[in-house]
């Protein structure tokens, strides 16, 4: 910056923007049209598997409930309304592995079941009871990331392999699809025993890459073959709401090559499910099924928790733009950060909250998920928007409120907000901005008879303003 601009004031010259008073330029007009209709949104989430959960059981009673309100809550945090569930598939709790509900081979495919329950699931039925009892957490979403070792083709759950029954993948032991089924029909048994209701289920995580730690291969063929077992499975166990989500690529765009071999099951799946690593969601996936980004996450970069300073993987405006684009390019209905708290690694951007001396320190990741999470709540619709100079997007709430987000990665603007498409005529708006100094303070915006909205867009923000028809206008 110093470079640029130095020489010029030498020159004498000053830079022409700052000239220019704010009132004499040119505002941008933004025009949210409701008769215009994109996606219905689920929300936005994060995990707390591979006990990461258990991280935030072992804090104080008061740093525990700061954490949950962090994550969970419309007033004091995000307001997050997914939560993603690990189903374990390892031996034991070493390391940070997920415990298996039948850790023991049982003796072959056809054998009568051994499961056993701790009634913790690695701490996340506990995280799962305060988000649905305490929060109104409606979305829970168990996805297992392998099947026991014992029913995959490498013995391991571990290192890839596959499940042994799918095409291509035979075992001495025999055809497990049946009995992987069934084992997460037992889990969300549990779950249901213990009053928490899990609506969405994956048998995938990341099948397109191989790690050390829990992991299984499949493609979609493959994926295919498990789904025309399960599908039924969860019906006859009286499961018929229960939606089955698929396959959690790591690339978003590997997903588009799944679902190529997916179209026969199509119909008996919920939710078409990628990542952001490799690729990410920039454009639709070819589906006509709601689509879900589960999991993203700076992983290598050094803890941050600027909003901006240079525009780096883990600050909260970069998140607010990843997310921005996701849903309005990649058209994705629930938008996932991979962890929301935990201890270790402490260093990395991987989590939205780090624990470091036994207290909870939020990240900007977490307050970029916050302003969107708070204003779009499920079931939102996304509607027309546009405005040049400015990425902007608009939802309808189901309240009736009509959230429109304006992200300025420029110099000051002033905005103004024209609604049509329907009978919506804003009597009230509020406007809330985050930048680098201001935490989602409420700046001035006002709205006129005709109902349309005028406010200001600082350099560098999001600003959110939230419309409101006239009380005897709603309902
Ligand atoms: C189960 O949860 C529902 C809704 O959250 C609650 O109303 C009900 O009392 C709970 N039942 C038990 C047995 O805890
Ligand atoms: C199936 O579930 C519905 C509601 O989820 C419940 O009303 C019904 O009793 C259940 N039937 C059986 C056979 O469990
Ligand atoms: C966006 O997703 C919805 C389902 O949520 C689907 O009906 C629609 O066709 C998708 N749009 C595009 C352009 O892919
Ligand atoms: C509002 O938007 C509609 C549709 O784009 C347009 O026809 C109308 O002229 C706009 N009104 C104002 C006051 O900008
Ligand atoms: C606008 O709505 C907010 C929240 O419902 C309320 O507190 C405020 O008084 C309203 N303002 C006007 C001018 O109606
Ligand atoms: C938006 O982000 C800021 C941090 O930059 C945070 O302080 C604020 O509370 C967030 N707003 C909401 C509504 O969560």
């Amino acid at each position: 910056m110093r470079s640029e601009y130095f020489p010029l004031l030498l020159l004498g010259l000053v830079p022409r923007a700052a000239a220019t008073t704010l009132e004499s330029r040119q505002a941008v007009s933004i025009n949210v049209n409701l008769g215009q209709t994109y996606q219905t949104m689920d929300g936005f989430g994060t995990s707390e598997a591979f006990q990461r959960a258990v991280t935030i059981q072992r804090l104080s009673e008061t740093e525990q409930r700061r954490a949950l309100d962090l994550l969970f809550s419309t007033e004091k945090g995000a307001g997050l309304s997914i939560l993603r569930n690990g189903i374990g598939s390892s031996v034991d709790m070493r390391d940070d592995w997920m415990m298996s509900i039948q850790p023991k081979n049982p003796g072959g495919p056809n054998a009568e079941p051994k499961y056993t329950w701790d009634g913790k699931d690695n701490g996340q039925l506990w995280v799962s009871t305060e988000a649905v009892h305490t929060y109104g957490v409606k979305t829970i979403y168990a996805n297992a990331w392998s099947a026991p070792g014992y029913m995959k083709t490498n013995g391991n759950d571990a290192n890839g392999g596959s499940l042994c029954g799918v095409s291509g993948a035979t075992c001495s032991s025999g055809d497990w699809k049946q009995a992987f089924a069934n084992y997460l029909v037992q889990y969300i048994k549990y779950y249901a025993a213990a009053n928490v209701t899990i609506t969405h289920l994956g048998f995938l995580n990341e099948p397109d890459y191989t790690t050390s730690y829990a992991s299984m291969r499949s493609s979609g063929t493959q994926a295919a073959d498990f789904i025309k077992v399960l599908r039924p499975t969860l019906d006859k166990a009286n499961l018929t709401s229960l939606l089955i989500n698929c396959c959690d690529t790591m690339s978003w765009s590997a997903m588009n090559g799944m679902l190529g071999q997916m179209r026969s099951v199509e119909s008996s799946l919920g939710v078409a499910t990628g990542h952001a690593y490799t690729s990410s969601p920039t454009s639709p996936l070819s589906t006509k099924l709601k689509t879900w980004m589960t999991e993203a996450a700076d992983n290598n970069g050094a803890w941050t928790s600027a909003w901006y300073s240079n525009g780096g993987p883990g600050e909260g405006m970069t998140w607010a733009n990843n997310i921005y684009s996701a849903i309005t390019s990649g058209n994705v209905s629930a938008y996932l950060y991979w962890i929301g708290a935990q201890d270790r690694p402490s260093t990395t951007n991987s989590k939205m909250i780090r624990v470091v001396n036994k207290a909870v320190d939020p990240s900007k990741r977490l307050w970029a998920m916050a302003n969107w999470s708070r204003f779009v709540r499920p079931g939102a619709v996304r509607v027309g928007a546009s405005g040049s100079g400015v990425r902007t997007s608009a939802f309808k709430n189901v309240d009736g409120a009509v959230a429109v987000q304006v992200i300025n990665s420029g110099s000051e603007r002033a905005v103004t907000i024209n609604v049509s498409g329907g009978s919506f005529v804003a009597a009230n708006v509020t406007a809330w901005v985050t930048d680098n100094t201001r935490d989602c303070n409420v700046i001035p915006a006002t709205v006129d008879a005709a109902g349309k909205v005028s406010g200001n867009v600082p350099s560098r923000s999001m600003v959110t303003f939230v419309l409101r028809q006239a009380a005897a206008a709603q309902g």
